[in-house]
């Protein structure tokens, strides 16, 4: 009910973040599918991690046990390759803790890790990063034995969202200052390479329903007509629908109108070019040991330089 009210809330303001897209069963199964698939693979480019671990600075956490907290963790498939890239390069994980807005995907997720690693403690906790400090989390957190953290937020989840600072932020009030933070995001480089084919995918993917936020809507496709358009000096592209006919729909508990010409925003990606992750992070006050552009990704990891 309450993602529904947030749902309500977000229509009126024009906006319909993609991270109603993972809610539900059948939203979760998607997203583990898609997450599987040789594209996101591909796109996702985690495989560089494994020649990129070596450059990570984590030679002093060698030995030592990590636990290994995944924001945004979605189905847990890149959480578990990550597991395995971390253990490969020395590091012993005690405990992974997957973190998401979205429980179904969590417990697939969850399930997804354990028949990976049947070795390691797993915990799940349902939050919404861009609502701000979820004062449940720490306890959670603090609850180890483990000799140092290590945070991801992976898949370019940063650069969907529509505040990527208030998400940043609101991590680093999970983290302690030794922590190391793993971040990726789409690399601005490679999405100029072809546009026209990132305009395709958006349009095409995302409002035919793969991972739309609109799904559970239930809008018929042929009343709405998607339009993306590059802003922020091209580094993000944003897709919204306008309504080519007046539709009426459920959500949260009431009927909608959506009057012909209405115009909804419905997926966001910023990009950011090579060495402007490492500045966004340092103006949010990480210090950044270490980035790189690989392929599709833009990766950097991070320590606070002073308590959140
Ligand atoms: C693109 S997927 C990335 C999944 C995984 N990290 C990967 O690399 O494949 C984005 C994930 O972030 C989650 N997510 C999106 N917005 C969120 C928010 N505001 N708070 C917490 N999780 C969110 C989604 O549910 C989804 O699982």
């Amino acid at each position: 009910m309450k993602t529904q009210l947030t749902i309500a809330t977000q229509i009126d303001a024009g906006r319909l973040d993609l991270k109603f897209a993972y809610l539900g069963k059948e939203g979760a199964q998607r997203h583990v599918a898609h997450s599987q698939s040789a594209g996101y693979q591909a796109v996702s480019s985690h495989a560089a991690l494994s020649h990129l671990a070596a450059d990570l600075n984590l030679s002093d956490l060698r030995g030592k046990t990590v636990d290994l907290v995944d924001f945004g963790s979605g189905s847990g498939v890149v959480s578990s390759q990550v597991l395995r890239v971390l253990q490969g390069a020395g590091l012993n994980i005690a405990r992974a803790v997957l973190v998401d807005v979205s429980p179904d995907l969590l417990t697939l997720a969850k399930k997804h890790v354990a028949h990976a690693h049947p070795g390691i403690s797993i915990d799940t906790h349902v939050t919404d990063l861009e609502v701000g400090h979820d004062p449940d989390l720490p306890a959670l957190l603090a609850r180890n034995d483990a000799d140092a953290r290590l945070h991801l937020l992976l898949g370019g989840m940063l650069g969907n969202v529509h505040d990527p600072a208030r998400v940043c932020r609101a991590v680093a009030g999970y983290c302690e200052p030794a922590d190391r933070f793993i971040v990726n995001v789409s690399s601005a480089d490679e999405a100029r390479k072809d546009p026209t084919q990132l305009r395709d995918y958006n349009s095409e993917n995302f409002l035919a329903g793969v991972m739309s936020p609109l799904r559970d809507l239930e809008i018929p496709p042929e009343r709405i007509r998607g339009e993306t358009v590059y802003e922020d000096d091209e580094r993000a592209y944003v897709t919204r629908v306008r309504f080519t006919d007046t539709v009426i729909c459920s959500a949260g508990g009431r009927e909608w109108l959506f009057p012909k010409g209405k115009t909804v925003e419905v997926f966001r990606s910023r990009r950011f070019a090579s060495g402007e992750l490492a500045r966004f992070l340092t103006a949010e006050g990480w210090e950044v040991i270490w980035d790189q552009t690989v392929d599709a990704k833009s990766w950097a990891c991070a320590k606070l330089t002073r308590p959140a």
